[in-house]
This record gives C-alpha cells, structure tokens and sequence, in this order.
C-alpha cells in the first residue's frame, strides 16, 4: 500500500517536471491515424515542425509518416505499387507534378473538386494548378512549386570579370578561363543531373527547349525527338557536358549528388531546384555559402533559356478510409503559414500567391521573387495519362545518347522517336 503510494507521488512528479515527450495524440483513445507517404525530405527539421504544428491543432488525428527514397522515380515505383493493390493503409500523399493525370486516370487519386473549389484554387499560381487537373476535375493541391534554375559561383565570374553566361557555349568558355587561372585542381565546369531516371528528362528538355527543340507535339501528337534542334542539343551535351565540362560520372548523379559537388566547392556551374539556394547557403552544409549566385539557365545561341516545371502536390488515396481527416492534414499543409515555412526553411517555391507579398519572404528570398516570371513560364514535361512509360521511354535514350558515345545518334533518336509515336497511340485509345 505504502509502495503504490510512493510510485504514484514519484508518477506524478515525473509528470509535473517532465512533461510527457510522448505525442499528445497517440495517448488520445479516438484519435484517427492517417498515413502520409512521402519522400526523404531535404530538411526534415521543418517538415517535422509543420506535422507537430498540425497535431497541436488537431489532437483527434495522428500523422504517420512511411519515407520512401528521394529520386521521384523510385517514389513512384513503390508509391504505384501500394496503389494497384488498392492498398488502403496510405491516405495522403505527395505526387510529382507529372503523376496526377496517371493517378486520376488509374482511379488512384480522389477527386478533391468539391473540397478544392474553383475560387481556392485561383489563390495559387496557375501552372501548378492545371498540373493538378485532369479531365476538368482536380486532383491534387499544389504543395510546391520548381523550376530549373541556374547557380554559379559569383566569387569566381566576379574575379575573371564575367558577366554569367548566357549561352551553354559561353558557360563553357567562361569555365575554361576559370579553370585555367584556378587554384583548385579537381574544380570542374558544370553539374547537373544526368543519371537515368526522372530528373534527367527534366534536364535533357531544358537544352531541347532552349535549342527550339522538343520532344513532342502534344496537340499534333507528332514526335520532335528525331528532328535537328533535339539532335543538336543532344549532341552538345554528349559532345561537350558529359566527361568534359562535367565530370564523367555525372551520368550517376541525382539532384543530392550533383548538389554536393557545388557545395563542395568543386564545380564553377551547377543545375538544381530553388530548394538548392537554401542548401547552398548553408555555412553548415556548404563550403560557398555566400558565393553563390542564382539566375536563369542559359541558352543556345539565338533562343530563349527554358526551365523545366517542376514541383509536388498533395493527394489523397481514393481507397482511404479517413479522407476528411488526410484533407484537413493537406488543408493544414498547403495553408499560407506552412509554405513561407517550407520557403524560408527548406528554400521550397511557395504555391500560394498570397505568400510572396508576404514581408519575410521579401527580405529573406528575393531570388523566388526574382524568378516568379520564370516560375510562372516554366515549361511542363508531356501531359498524359501514361507519362510514366513516355517517360521510362526518354529515360533510356537520353541515357544511351550521352554515354553510349559512338552509337549514331540520328538512328538512336529515330528509333525512340517510333516507340513514343506508339506510346502516343495508346494514350489516344486510353483518352476515348
Ligand atoms: C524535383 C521536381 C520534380 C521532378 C524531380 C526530378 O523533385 O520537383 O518535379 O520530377 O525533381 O528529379
């Protein structure tokens, strides 16, 4: 007696001096558990905050979250797999800005139309919005928005008196000169991310693009892969980036691995999302924190620079059994506070408009500011219900294109070009 007692005057001390550690909401009874399924973030500090701030103000649901790999391309192949199994332990998810059309079409994605009417969604940026939509219903809430960006080291052009480049040849030149005159030996010219899986499609359409090339004619359904402004572009980036302005094994680099070697201070150059200025310029991250400056891509002579629409939203499984509470959570997410903590502490491009005339982010990121036409006029990846295997389908040449150097690039590209010519004809049958 006199023992349980003592234990329960030591219990209640314990209480009082250390609040319960242990989640508020896994303690509540009722309390509903949806499962989040995402990526390994960058900084997971503020995605980690944004959660708790969720069940602080939502005591009755418990966020899980299952992590999945960082590549979108890895993501997805497991992120699909639990989907065609109509796996109803997930509820909310992130979707590559590409997948939504997919997701819709499969039956994967919910509807979320009526939770996200037309006047919500006028308060974020049009592109990423029309991402979400398919077939006049929408499917997924912008979480945030990318586009390719161009960094470079604003100590070394500022000494060699270099404007930055504003062609891929000048970028190269520019890199020569560089080089030439600097210490550092293992410094190289360019990185960016040139392994086979989705980023290098990203990457491999932004020197089409700024070429005049294309992969497609959506409305025509005629393929461009094969033409001379996708041939050319395809050759400088064999020809000149891959093994000479980049190192060779950039054909193995993801956004991480390409990223380090900038903040390594090993490269003059480098291609990335805007999360990477946050990175970047992180004294406990990278050695050029400081040094770093941040434009548009360059072109090539006598074209426009071009970035690649990149981004994620949220989704919600259509086989879930706690849709109205995986919405509050993508509610809570997507709310003005969540993304300037996404843009100020994980440098992620806010979806509302409302959050860049925010004061904070004024100050702190003027470069998202500076780059909101370039946002704004980003270029997407083929719309389509099948994007996966059109993608799979340019993952594979592009990556045969710029490694396997001696194979004739025309009879390459023509032959890809014929295969997506039938991918387009599937998509036609699916679309009837
Ligand atoms: C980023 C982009 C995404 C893209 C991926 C490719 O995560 O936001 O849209 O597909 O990179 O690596």
């Amino acid at each position: 007696m006199i023992m349980r007692r003592l234990l329960s005057k030591i219990a209640i001390c314990v209480l009082i001096l250390c609040p319960p550690l242990i989640d508020v909401v896994s303690a509540t009874q009722d309390a509903t558990e949806i499962v989040f399924l995402t990526w390994k973030p960058n900084q997971p500090e503020v995605w980690n905050k944004l959660i708790q701030a969720f069940h602080d103000k939502h005591p009755h649901i418990k966020v899980k979250r299952q992590v999945c790999p960082h590549s979108s391309t890895e993501y997805h192949a497991i992120i699909t797999q639990r989907l065609k199994n109509k796996d109803a332990s997930v509820d909310v998810f992130l979707m590559d800005v590409v997948w939504p059309p997919e997701f819709a079409n499969a039956g994967w994605a919910l509807d979320l139309s009526s939770r996200f009417p037309e006047a919500e969604q006028g308060k974020f940026l049009a592109g990423p919005i029309s991402a979400g939509i398919y077939r006049e219903k929408i499917y997924g809430v912008p979480c945030y928005m990318a586009a390719g960006l161009f960094y470079y080291r604003k100590d070394l052009l500022e000494k060699y008196h270099f404007d930055p480049p504003a062609t891929w040849a000048e970028m190269i030149e520019q890199g020569k000169t560089i080089l030439g005159g600097h210490e550092n030996p293992g410094m190289v010219i360019y990185s960016a991310q040139f392994k086979q899986y989705e980023g290098l499609v990203c990457n491999m359409l932004e020197f089409l693009r700024s070429n005049g090339g294309e992969i497609l004619d959506q409305k025509t359904g005629q393929v461009l892969l094969d033409q001379a402004p996708a041939l050319e572009a395809i050759s400088f980036v064999r020809n000149h980036i891959i093994g000479k302005a980049a190192p060779r094994g950039v054909v193995t680099y993801e956004e991480p691995e390409s990223l380090s070697l900038f903040t390594q201070g090993k490269t003059i150059f480098h291609r990335n999302w805007p999360y990477a200025w946050a990175v970047a310029n992180d004294p406990e991250k990278s050695t050029v924190s400081g040094k770093v400056g941040v434009g548009t891509l360059p072109a090539f002579k006598g074209h426009g620079h071009v970035a690649t629409l990149g981004g994620w939203h949220f989704g919600i499984n259509a086989f879930s059994r706690h849709q109205e509470a995986a919405w509050q959570f993508i509610r809570h997410m997507t709310s003005k506070e969540s993304q300037k903590a996404l843009a100020l502490k994980a440098g992620l491009a806010p979806t509302r408009k409302s959050v860049y005339e925010d004061p904070a982010i004024q100050q702190k990121m003027p470069h998202l500011i500076a780059f909101l036409p370039s946002f704004k006029n980003a270029v997407s990846r083929p719309l389509s219900p099948i994007y996966p295997m059109i993608s799979q389908e340019l993952q594979r040449f592009f990556s045969a294109a710029i490694v396997h150097k001696n194979e004739a690039l025309p009879s390459m590209a023509h032959a890809s070009a014929v295969r997506l010519k039938k991918l387009l004809e599937l998509e036609a049958m699916i679309a009837r």
